[in-house]
C-alpha cells in the first residue's frame, strides 16, 4: 500500500512536539485495541476488571486480567513496530523538544527507543501496594498473596495502571507540556476516554499549536483537528515523522 501524505505543516525546527499516542499504535505489535470490534471491551466489562470496585470486590479477577495481557506482550515476542520506531527517530532528529504521552500501559515506546515519555495511565510491569504507596518492577504474575517489599504486607499490591475513576498520572507535567506545545500530533486514539480525549480542543483555546491526528479512522474528536492523516499506524506515522525530519 502506499501511503503517500498530502503536503503537511511543518512547523519552526525548534517548536516543541507533544504526541498522545493510545492502543492503536499498539495493534500492529500484536496488542489488542479496546473500542474496536473485536477489542478488548467487546470481550470483558470495564466495571469487572477496570475499576477501583472492581479490584475492592474480587482482586483475583482483576490480578488475573492484567496478568494476562502482561504475559501476553512478555511471552508472544510483542516488539515495537515501524510507528514507535519512527516516534524515537523523531525524538533522536528533531531540533526541539519531543514528547510522548501515552494512554498505553505497554513499554513499546521505551522498547522502541524514545526516553521523553509519560505513561498518563500507568504501566502493568509495574506494581503499587495500596498500604503504602511503593512502586516496584514487576514481572510474571500478580496475586493477593504478594507481598510488599517495603512494608510487608500482603494483599495490597495491585498494577500500577489508572482505572476508570482514577486520576491520570503526570497530569502537571502534561498540561505544563501543552501550553508550551508548537506541535500536537494524537496517534492511535479513539478520543473517546477523558482527560486525554479533551487535549486537542484544549490546545485549540489556547491557540499555539498546530493539531495533526495519525490515526486508522477519524477519531471522535475529528473535527478539532487543522490536519488529520489516515491509515495503519505502521505506514502513516513513519511516512510523516520522514517529511518532518526532512525539513528539520
Ligand atoms: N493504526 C492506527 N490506528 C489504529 C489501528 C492501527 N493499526 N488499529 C486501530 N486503530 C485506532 C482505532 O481506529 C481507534 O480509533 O486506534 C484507536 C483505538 O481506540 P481505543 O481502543 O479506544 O484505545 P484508546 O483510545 O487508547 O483508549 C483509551 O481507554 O479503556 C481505556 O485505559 C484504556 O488507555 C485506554 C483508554
Amino acid at each position: 500500500m502506499n501511503f503517500s501524505l498530502p503536503d503537511i505543516f511543518v512547523p519552526d525546527r525548534t517548536a516543541n512536539i507533544v504526541i498522545l499516542t493510545g492502543a492503536g499504535i499498539s495493534k500492529e505489535s500484536g496488542i489488542d485495541t479496546f473500542r474496536d470490534p473485536d477489542g478488548i471491551w467487546s470481550k470483558v466489562r470495564v466495571e469487572d476488571v477496570a475499576t477501583p470496585e472492581a479490584f475492592a470486590r474480587d482482586p483475583e479477577r482483576v490480578h488475573g486480567f492484567y496478568n494476562m495481557r502482561r504475559r501476553r506482550v512478555q511471552t508472544m515476542n510483542i516488539a515495537p513496530n515501524a510507528a514507535h520506531d519512527a516516534l524515537a527517530r523523531l525524538e533522536r532528529g528533531w531540533p526541539g523538544a519531543v514528547l510522548v504521552v501515552t494512554q498505553n500501559v505497554d513499554s513499546l515506546h521505551e522498547s522502541a527507543g524514545s526516553a521523553n515519555v509519560l505513561h498518563m495511565h500507568g504501566r502493568h510491569s509495574e506494581a503499587r501496594c495500596n498500604h503504602c504507596g511503593h512502586v516496584v518492577p514487576w514481572q510474571g504474575d500478580m496475586s493477593t498473596a504478594d507481598v510488599c517489599a517495603n512494608c510487608g504486607r500482603a494483599g495490597g499490591l495491585r498494577p500500577n495502571v489508572v482505572w476508570f475513576g482514577e486520576t491520570p498520572f503526570f497530569m502537571d507535567e502534561i498540561q505544563r507540556a501543552l501550553a508550551e506545545c508548537d506541535l500536537f500530533l494524537s496517534i492511535g486514539t479513539s478520543g473517546n476516554v477523558y482527560p486525554a480525549a479533551g487535549f486537542v480542543a484544549m490546545l485549540r483555546r489556547l491557540g499555539r499549536a498546530h493539531t495533526v491526528e495519525l490515526n486508522l479512522e477519524p477519531s471522535a474528536g475529528a473535527g478539532l483537528f487543522l490536519e488529520s492523516h489516515y491509515g495503519p499506524a505502521t505506514g502513516v506515522v513513519p511516512r510523516y515523522v520522514e517529511r518532518l525530519l526532512a525539513a528539520a
